[in-house]
């Protein structure tokens, strides 16, 4: 489709100048054609700058999350090449068990600009307006034991964690599991869901939701949200476009998604590690048997956190909540 190549050239060229005759050459299509393509592009809300015989270019104040536009970004080679971006749905975990395992091969990618059931851990809603977020799932299927399944979440929070360190020049730490912090704010949260095979006991897919706060509107979060969440906005000025911030996460996911499935869980715990929040700090322990105090004291090689009450007994949590004095 023209409009898509069109938006590509625009999207691979930011920053500079396209004149029609270019864009024409380029893609082997009549300046005509290019022409109709822009139209049909602005139609659409993208923001594209023309001056006269100077060419086009995405204004910079475009934020446009389009198929097309996040592609042209990729450095993936599967993670997101079956790409597809909805103006909204419920949950974008949800849409892809619903809609599209069944069909899809791994590294299927589902975003949409707005979910109106956003889900996240422990049965809690995530908050998902338009324009405020990044909102996004990736349909994995990979070929390790069950046990290993948490160290995609890992992984997942570590790709996140890259990819705000390379685009906006902040250091975000993980609340274990998979909170991504900034200055004891929440800018990210991620669920991974899976469906396991009843007669093998293997895993058939996983899929791994991650919600990024670009910008947030505090007075549409209820009390116990706003108290701890935090954007990126609120700590750069370099906030990036969601299609950017989209391709540089699922480039993160997939280099440290395959050396977990390489069997590298040695490089993805250390980088895990070196990010790990509350390290040797006192924490509140959320159990299903009762919350405590204790002391954190790191991850083990399972991926398990080690907390240390206070009469010295060390507990290895395998899932469930921690919190400080602003997160909960
Ligand atoms: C959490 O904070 O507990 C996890 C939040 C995960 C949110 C993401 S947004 C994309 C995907 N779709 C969902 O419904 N949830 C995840």
């Amino acid at each position: 489709m023209v409009k898509d190549q069109v938006l590509q050239a625009l999207e691979r060229s930011r920053g500079a100048r396209m004149s029609g005759a270019q864009l024409a050459r380029e893609l082997g299509v009549s300046r005509a054609a290019v022409w109709k393509a822009i139209e049909s592009l602005r139609a659409d809300g993208l923001h594209i700058d023309s001056t006269q015989g100077g060419g086009y270019c995405l204004a910079a104040a475009d934020d446009s999350l389009t198929a097309a536009g996040v592609s042209a970004l990729l450095r993936t080679d599967r993670l997101g090449r079956d790409l597809v971006v909805l103006p909204e749905t419920d949950s974008t975990n949800s849409a892809i068990k619903r809609d599209y395992a069944a069909t899809r091969h791994e590294g299927f990618t589902l975003i949409a600009e707005r979910q109106t059931a956003g889900r996240g851990r422990l049965g809690r809603t995530f908050h998902s307006d338009s324009g405020t977020g990044l909102y996004l799932s990736v349909l994995l299927r990979p070929k390790i034991p069950l046990e290993q399944l948490n160290f995609v979440t890992l992984a997942a929070a570590v790709a996140v964690c890259r990819s705000i360190e390379a685009l906006c020049g902040l250091a975000p730490g993980i609340k274990w599991v998979n909170d991504v912090l900034h200055e004891g704010r929440k800018l990210c949260g991620i669920l991974t869901e899976a469906s396991i095979e009843g007669e093998t006991g293997c895993i058939d897919y996983a899929i791994v939701g991650i919600g990024v706060n670009l910008r947030l509107d505090r007075s549409a979060l209820p009390e116990d949200v706003r108290i701890i969440a935090g954007a990126l906005a609120d700590f750069t000025a370099d906030v990036p476009r969601r299609a950017v911030l989209a391709a540089r996460l699922l480039g993160e996911l997939e280099a440290v998604y395959d050396s977990l499935c390489a069997g590298d869980t040695a490089g993805l715990l250390q980088a895990y590690r070196s990010r790990l929040c509350y390290l040797d700090k006192p924490i509140r322990v959320l159990a299903p048997g009762g919350a405590y105090e204790a002391v954190c004291r790191g991850v083990n090689d399972a991926g398990n956190l080690l907390v240390e009450r206070a009469d010295g007994t060390l507990d290895t949590l395998q899932s469930g909540e921690i919190s400080t004095r602003l997160s909960v």
